[in-house]
């Protein structure tokens, strides 16, 4: 297989004010696009040719930094696009509440320690929602790292990049992690991956 760019599922204006077209114009179209071609390019003539991008990443991780770089980041946004949503934000499914207060204490824990994670993540990186061993935990990675290489599965992750939110709120980046929180999150897209994940 090769990567390719998929289209956001919104328009690039539609996340305003809290993600502005001039992000997603830069983010989706010029950094994903780079991740993909770069990607594509590095993949050909090695052994993970042909393989599922899931089998790419966890394969070149540790073994090929370049390749693993670029697979790593062209997954993590493939679902970054999808952790979004217009009016985001709001109720979070009942059977994934109810696992989110069982295994971090309440929803608004969660919230606090998945801002947390962003905000601590230093230099470039993802804060995460992941599934390991069963229970709901709390994750932040470097650079492409996501939980897939450190034996959990993403359900919901933020990208801490500066290209990410620099544009529209400069250094905030507590302030962004807050606005993706309480106004841009799909809970259903987030719901969907955990009740693959169990
Ligand atoms: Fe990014």
């Amino acid at each position: 297989m090769s990567f390719t760019l998929p289209e956001l599922p919104y328009s690039h204006d539609a996340l305003a004010p809290y993600m502005s077209r001039e992000t997603l114009e830069y983010h989706h179209d010029k950094h994903h696009l780079a991740y993909v071609n770069n990607g594509n390019n590095l993949l050909k003539g090695t052994e993970w040719e042909g393989q599922s991008l899931e089998e790419i990443v966890k394969g070149s991780f540790g073994k090929n930094a370049g390749l693993f770089n670029n697979a790593g980041q062209h997954f993590n946004h493939l679902h970054f696009w999808n952790w979004m949503k217009p009016n985001g934000g709001g109720a979070i499914p009942g059977e994934l509440e109810k696992k989110i207060i069982e295994d971090l204490g309440s929803v608004e824990k969660m919230k606090e320690d998945f801002i947390q994670a962003g905000v601590t993540q230093f230099g470039s990186g993802w804060n995460w929602l992941a599934v390991k061993d069963g229970k709901i935990v709390v994750m932040k990675t470097a650079n492409g790292e996501s939980p897939l290489v450190h034996g959990a599965t993403p359900i919901l992750g933020c990208d801490v990049w500066e290209h990410s939110y620099y544009i529209d709120y400069r250094n905030r980046r507590p302030d962004y992690l807050k606005a993706f929180v309480e106004n841009l999150v799909n809970w259903d897209y987030v719901a969907e991956l955990y009740s693959k994940a169990i």
